[in-house]
């Protein structure tokens, strides 16, 4: 890369020669913003990088892993949309961090500037309900998922504009959805079927058709807040899912996680409402093979049947899924845009996609999807060592394609 293009700023700080850049007031504030979320005592990152010491002593591997840019996570999208959520460094702060460590490491005078202020003000009340009581994950090499019914008890409509999900043990819980549940009487079967606190599932989030996405969270996230005039409604005596994914681990953990809803002042005209993006499960998801060493390419198209507002995409691929592509045909306007398009897609860190600007979808649109899945040992993540088929088609141990989607509606429905 050649200087006149690097933002002025850096022109500048490397103009200054060796030591231009230090940990107090150039390398710190990057850490805090986009590390410290997981890499802290007791975060989900096996390292802490919260103090000067610490971080300098990982100094290489650091460098390594933001150059690389395995961290922070995040699948490398190339659809050019911008999202509200993205964790990338920019190439000024990785080139910051670079410099940063190929010159000695520097520590730079102490200051006693105050962390940083609550991004979101909060005004109204909030709801506090306990997600799990003392939960034992298994202590496996294999992530799991729990399931965890939350009876809200309400009497009247909630309006909730932030959702605040506090994992109990963060070295374990690596990312959490919730759904609200409109059909007790399978989640009370599937809870009694489960001995222990809620009940598992291995299928992905393992929603139920009439199991509606209300939000994601991930370890960075210190809240799920809803978009400008946007709420999430709750009706009456409502049931939220709790579904949390438990990181492996070697040593079997106990998790306290807690939930807060905090209502939203006056009720806003919009709500927020989850489903899957492309519907027609029976025809999309209907039983093939995949044979041993093929890589099969999976084509979806679905049409919409109203009008959308789309907030966030959600793709729920298994283990056997290298690269995923969505985009969105307006015969109208005879436009088509692109949604989301992964290469090299990491199931392990399934994540959502949330859009800075909400994007407007006309009924009659059609959504297309193409994924690769890939049953061959090029698939680094191929848990066969042995020629296996591969089963296509819902349920538990076969590989489905699953978009969930949030939209916003244009009018309140309650
Ligand atoms: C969303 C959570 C998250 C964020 C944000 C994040 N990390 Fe990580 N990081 C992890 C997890 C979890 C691991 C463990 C390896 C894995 O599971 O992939 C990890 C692993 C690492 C490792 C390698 C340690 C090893 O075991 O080999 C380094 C170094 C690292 N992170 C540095 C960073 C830096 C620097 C940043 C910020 C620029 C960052 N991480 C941001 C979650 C995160």
């Amino acid at each position: 890369m050649q200087n006149h293009i690097f933002p002025i700023p850096l022109v500048l700080v490397f103009s200054l020669g060796v030591c231009a850049q230090n940990y107090t007031e150039h390398v710190k504030p990057i850490l805090q913003s986009s590390c410290l979320p997981c890499h802290q005592k007791g975060g989900i990152g096996n390292i802490n990088l919260s103090t000067y010491e610490s971080t300098s002593a990982y100094g290489a591997m650091i460098e390594e892993v933001v150059a690389t840019k395995y961290m922070p996570p995040w699948s490398i999208d190339r659809s050019h949309i911008n999202y509200e959520n993205d964790r990338r460094l920019s190439t000024a702060e990785i080139d910051v961090i670079r410099d940063w460590c190929a010159n000695g490491m520097v520590k730079g005078q102490e200051s006693n500037a105050t962390s940083q202020v609550l991004k979101y003000p909060l005004t109204g009340g909030r709801i506090s309900i306990p997600v799990s009581h003392n939960f034992k994950h298994y202590g496996v090499w294999m992530e799991q998922y729990q399931n965890f019914i939350l009876d809200l008890d309400n009497k009247e409509s909630l309006h909730i504009n932030a959702l605040e999900f506090i994992p109990g043990n963060s070295k374990i819980v690596r990312a959490a959805s919730f759904y609200l549940d409109q059909d007790r009487s399978s989640t009370d079967s599937l809870d009694q079927w489960d001995p222990r606190e809620g009940y598992t599932d291995f299928d992905g989030p393992g929603i139920l058709e009439k199991h509606q996405l209300i939000a994601n969270w991930e370890p960075d996230m210190g809240l799920i807040t809803s978009s400008s005039n946007s709420v999430w409604t709750f009706g009456p005596h409502s049931r939220l899912i709790a579904h949390v994914v438990y990181a492996p681990s070697s040593k079997q953990r106990l998790d306290n996680s807690l939930l807060h809803l905090h209502i939203a002042e006056k009720k806003s005209q919009h709500i927020i409402l989850g489903r899957k993006l492309i519907a027609d499960d029976n025809k999309i998801n209907k039983e093939d093979k995949i044979a041993w060493n093929e890589m099969k390419t999976v084509i979806a198209i679905d049409t919409l049947q109203e009008d959308i507002m789309l907030r966030s995409i959600y793709p729920r691929q298994k283990l056997f899924t290298r690269s995923i592509e969505l985009f969105v045909k307006n015969p109208q306007e005879g436009k088509t845009t692109l949604l989301l398009h992964i290469e090299d897609y990491n199931p392990h860190w399934n994540q959502e996609y949330i859009l800075e600007t909400p994007l407007w979808i006309p009924a009659g649109s059609t959504i297309h999807a193409t994924y690769k899945i890939d049953n061959s040992l090029e698939n680094p993540l191929n848990p066969f060592n042995k020629a296996t088929e591969l089963e296509f088609g819902s349920g538990m141990f076969r590989e489905t394609l699953l978009i969930e989607a949030t939209i916003i509606s244009k009018t309140d429905k309650t």
